[in-house]
Parts: C-alpha cells; structure tokens; sequence
C-alpha cells in the first residue's frame, strides 16, 4: 500500500465521519458529517430533519459510522442506533454557530431538487433582508442526532499488515478473560484478526 499521501497531507479536519444507514428500499447511503460531541452516551452530529438520511433514519435508526486519520493510520467504526437530541439541545447549538451558517441552514431544503445555484442565493438574501442584522435566525427543521452505540473497533495500522482490532461490544454475556474479556459499563472487549 502506498501511504505517500499520508505523511504528505496533514489532516486539517480530524472531525470528519462516514454515516451509513439503509434507505426505506433497503439499500445502504452514505455520506459525511461532522462530529460535534461524545461523551458517556454517545456520538452527536447535526443535520436537516427533512433531509433524505433524517426521512431514512425515521424508518430504521441503525448506522454505522467509520473514521480514518490518515497520517495516524487509525481508524474507529461504529455501529448503533440514531436518536434525535432534544429541541432543547438542537436549538441552543444552533444559535452558537456563526450567522451565515444559521441563515444557510434556513435557506437550504436539504435533499431536495433545488433549479439552480442563483436560486440558493436568492433565498439567503430574501431571508437576510427579512431579519435585518440582529433579528434571531428561526430554528428551521433541523437538530442533532445522538449515535448510541453497540460496537465499536480500534483500527491500528501497523507496518507488516498485521493491524491491531479491539472490538468492544455491548454484552452481558460471560467472558473467558482469555480472548474476551470484560469491560466497564457493560462492555466487553476483544481482539480481532486484521
Ligand atoms: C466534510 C463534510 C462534512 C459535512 N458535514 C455535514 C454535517 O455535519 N451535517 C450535514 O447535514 N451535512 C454535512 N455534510 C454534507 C453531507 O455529506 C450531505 O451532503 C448532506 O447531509 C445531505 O445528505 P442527504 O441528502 O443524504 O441527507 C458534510 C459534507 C462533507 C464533505
């Protein structure tokens, strides 16, 4: 495997990740996104509620996420179930983030089959000048998701092809404390071949 472009390339954005779910007919989407928190709960990224992954994910919440940083030659694949954060949550995020991507946020129907570049256009400035400089950008159908998760694997490259894969996994079931062994929380951890 030639990785030149890896030490070539350093990673501007290191919070970037693939989110794979099943369409309504069954067969597998994908695109990016962008992490925006985790902690003991999960993985949180945040989307238009009336795009076509927020219409999929409705009909079945599985995804799986993978990440991969390239120099690190690292990476993390997930798999778990989406639910949505609270109004609360979505709409105190949304305020944080810059004006211009807020009123973007308005302006854009996400997923949809829009005429042309210049009609994006004229809607951001229709709706700038309805709210002027100060007035509050409405919250539009949009929030964050929570990524609850049931495995996640450590991806280690090393140089000989044999890579280091530690899956945990959610589980009660007994552990042999030889090839799976127990972790905190209600996870068990275990060692895959590469
Ligand atoms: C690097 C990168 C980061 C992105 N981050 C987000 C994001 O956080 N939220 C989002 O809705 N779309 C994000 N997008 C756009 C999505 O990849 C996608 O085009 C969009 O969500 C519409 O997807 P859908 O039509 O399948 O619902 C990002 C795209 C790239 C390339």
């Amino acid at each position: 495997m030639n990785n030149e472009c890896c030490y070539r390339l350093r990673p501007v954005l290191i919070d970037i990740f693939g989110i794979f779910h099943f369409t309504r007919e069954g067969s597998p989407s994908n695109r990016y996104v962008l992490l925006k928190g985790y902690d003991e709960r999960g993985f949180t990224f945040f989307t238009n509620y009336s795009s076509r992954k927020a219409a999929d994910m409705e009909t079945n919440p599985n995804v799986a996420v993978v990440f991969y940083w390239c120099p690190l030659r690292r990476s993390i694949r997930i798999e778990g179930t989406v639910t949505k954060l609270s109004r609360e949550e979505s709409e105190t995020y949304f305020h944080q983030r810059p004006r211009a991507s807020q009123i973007g946020a308005l302006a854009s129907p996400q997923s949809q089959v829009i005429p042309s570049r210049e009609y994006l256009d004229k809607v951001e400035n229709e709706i700038k000048q309805k709210l002027g400089e100060s007035e509050e950008v409405p919250l539009p159908d949009w929030g964050g998701y929570l990524i609850t998760p049931r495995t996640i694997e450590f991806w280690q490259g090393q140089t000989n092809r044999l890579h280091d894969r530690i899956r945990f996994r959610k589980s009660e079931e007994d552990v042999d404390d030889k090839s799976i062994h127990r972790g905190e929380n209600g996870w068990v951890y275990e060692r895959l071949a590469p």
